[in-house]
């Protein structure tokens, strides 16, 4: 792999581009992350300040059918040509995010500019279930604008570079999206780290390091603790690591959790797993609480639902532990031999916290030996 890998690798020239006039269909299915190691605080163009690593899911994904046709002469090609459908009907909203994200792109992969697009985009999850799909849906995106690439410029024959150009996209979509092109890999890491070989903040990689057995088809269970909007965006929150005190202090631990974590994955150490998923959970939002503006996205039944995690983790001697990402949902995590109990559990005693009783059962995509 190539690590001298900079920006200009992933420009592209139209001149490439054939005078032959092209139409076609293209489709990707991305799968949703859940960080372990988390992101928060970037900078320059969504650079991140740590590097992070997460869990690929399977059930919770965003499918994106992305239909084009080349302009005919005479048309503006430096424009973009976008009609947007989301869940089967035209979405403003999301349109414009969509255009604002390719006009962006346009400076540096201008051939988007010279096709018209209609792209048709649907998750596997209820919109009302409050989870975010900016990473599952940027990541289907930019993997259907590296197929456009290739099918246009006759580029990224090389799955390896097709891979990490649509990562390197996805990021500037969204930067936990970098993460989430690599459907049937289990984890992913993004950000520069000595720890890791080959690792860059441009774009994520497949974890290449060993997972004990146990780790191999872990299971996160999603509890819906609020489906409502939330009251600060993840843009907005990593904005206010800037001013952070802590900031520097969490980087550092980013890396030292992270390092501790490697180590529990190749041996097996749920222990030293849980230590280091719970504290990156609980520090994420001791971050939110402790920026000036601070603010707070956990919700009563978000503690109570921890806490009872924490005691039943004590009284049954089981693995189980819980991670957070921006928001109130609590990501339940457990490995496969524990699925019986577990669920038991989860639908006794933590159901009655979530909103409307929901709750959504994933895991980890399966390696095929
Ligand atoms: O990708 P963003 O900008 O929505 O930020 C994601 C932040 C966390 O979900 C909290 C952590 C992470 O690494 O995914």
């Amino acid at each position: 792999m190539n690590f001298s890998v900079t920006d200009n690798d992933f420009f592209k020239e139209t001149s490439l581009l054939s005078k032959e006039e092209k139409k076609g269909t293209i489709t990707h299915k991305s799968p949703s992350n859940i960080a372990l190691i988390k992101y928060w605080g970037k900078h320059g163009v969504q650079l991140p300040n740590n590097p992070s690593l997460s869990f690929t899911l399977t059930n919770a994904f965003t499918e994106t059918r992305l239909e084009f046709a080349t302009k005919k002469e005479g048309e503006s090609k430096s424009e973009i040509s976008l009609e947007f459908w989301f869940e089967n009907e035209k979405n403003g909203k999301f349109e414009q995010k969509i255009r604002k994200f390719l006009e962006s792109l346009l400076p540096t992969q201008p051939f988007l500019g010279f096709v018209h697009l209609k792209i048709y985009s649907q998750n596997s999850f209820p919109h009302s279930a409050g989870i975010a799909s900016s990473a599952s849906s940027m990541a289907a995106l930019a993997l259907c604008l590296c197929d456009l690439e290739k099918n246009l410029l006759n580029t990224l024959q090389n799955e390896e570079e097709f891979y990490q150009k649509a990562s390197y996209l996805a990021r500037l979509g969204s930067g936990s999206a970098a993460r989430s092109v690599y459907s049937n890999i289990p984890i992913t890491t993004w950000g520069q780290t000595e720890t890791i070989k080959n690792t860059s903040d441009l774009f994520a990689s497949p974890y290449s390091l060993p997972i004990h057995a146990i780790f191999q088809n872990y299971q996160d269970t999603i509890l819906i603790v609020s489906a409502e909007e939330k009251s600060v965006s993840s843009r907005a929150g990593h904005a206010l690591m800037e001013d952070n005190p802590f900031a520097q202090t969490r980087y550092n631990l980013a890396h030292s959790n992270l390092k501790k974590l490697i180590l529990a994955l190749e041996k097996g150490d749920t222990e030293t797993f849980i230590e280091v998923v719970e504290n990156e959970a609980f520090v994420l939002h001791a971050l939110m609480m402790c920026s000036s503006p601070p603010f707070i996205l956990m919700e009563t039944g978000t503690l109570t639902i921890i806490k009872k995690i924490q005691k039943y983790r004590q009284e049954k001697n089981i693995p189980i532990c819980f991670t957070l990402d921006a928001g109130a949902n609590v990501h339940v995590l457990y490995p496969k031999k524990f699925e019986k109990e577990c669920l038991t559990f989860i639908e006794n005693e933590l159901k009655p916290f979530c909103f409307e009783g929901k709750y959504l059962i994933d895991q980890l995509p399966v390696i095929s030996k």
